[in-house]
């Protein structure tokens, strides 16, 4: 039950759930991202840390479809834990690019890792246990006009989680929905938000391996406050937040 496949894993806050996932008594960590340079920085950094993990890492597009099943079965073993958080944030679309960032977007926020998870899946249900954590986004819950395109495959890639989650009931697979609000990382770098709205990566970390603890999947909102905002936001008529800057 201690190890963990982290794909995305040089997200801010993936790098920060390892840590904590460490200090809980995980043990043997996979790391796949396709910065291997900045993994293996990150994998020597865990290290030190934490002597007794067991660290691996593995130069991974999650968009080579393809490399899917491979990259799966090249690992030592199917991890208990299978976290994807990788993303892809653009926002204030231009006419010209709006083919260009909806296919962008649709592949890192839903179609490769709903492809990816799909896999696991399969392998997790046919093994009979494993908890799976998807980072979505409260963004899928109301589309805006500065980022309908990221928000509309988070919200694919949110309610994908949701149903995985009841498929794989069965199987003794656990699924957790995580959709942090605004969190400061080098996704977010230079967007502004008031700065009581903006969390830090080691606080949204700290509640995901709180849920992964309790064992039972679920939807995470972090921090829990964007629960409550997001239920206000989605309340709004369209026409006040087609004209607001959100
Ligand atoms: N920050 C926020 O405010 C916020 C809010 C809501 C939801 N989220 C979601 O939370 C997750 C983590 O966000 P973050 O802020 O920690 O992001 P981040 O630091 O910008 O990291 C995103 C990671 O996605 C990885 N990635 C992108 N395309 C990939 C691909 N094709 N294959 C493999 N990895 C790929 C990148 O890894 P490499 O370039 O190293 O491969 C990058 O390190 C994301 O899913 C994001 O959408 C973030």
């Amino acid at each position: 039950m201690n190890s963990c496949l982290v794909v995305g894993a040089n997200s801010d806050i993936a790098k920060a759930l390892v840590r904590e996932l460490a200090k809980e008594g995980y043990e043997r960590f996979y790391l796949a991202s396709r910065n291997e340079e900045a993994l293996d920085l990150f994998a020597k950094d865990l290290k030190v840390r934490f002597p007794s993990v067991e660290v691996k890492t593995y130069p991974f597009d999650l968009c080579r479809l393809e490399e899917h099943e491979s990259f799966l079965e090249s690992l030592p073993e199917l991890p208990y834990l299978v976290v994807v958080s990788a993303g892809y944030l653009s926002r204030n679309y231009a006419l010209s690019s709006l083919r260009k960032e909806f296919l962008k977007n649709a592949q890192v926020n839903y179609l490769c890792p709903g492809a990816f998870l799909s896999s696991v899946a399969e392998k997790m249900a046919k093994r009979g246990e494993g908890f799976i954590v998807g980072f979505s986004s409260v963004a899928g819950d109301r589309a805006r006009p500065s980022t309908f395109l990221y928000a509309s495959a988070k919200a694919g890639f949110s309610e994908l989680l949701n149903g995985l989650r009841m498929f794989l009931k069965p199987y003794g697979v656990k699924v957790l929905t995580v959709k942090p609000g605004f969190v400061r990382t080098k996704m977010t770098e230079g967007i502004k938000v008031p700065s009581f709205l903006g969390a830090e990566p080691e606080e949204v970390a700290r509640d995901v391996a709180k849920a992964i603890k309790k064992g039972k999947g679920g939807v995470l909102y972090t921090p829990f406050y964007w629960r409550f905002i997001m239920a206000f936001i989605r309340l709004l008529p369209e026409s006040l937040l087609s004209r607001s800057s959100l």
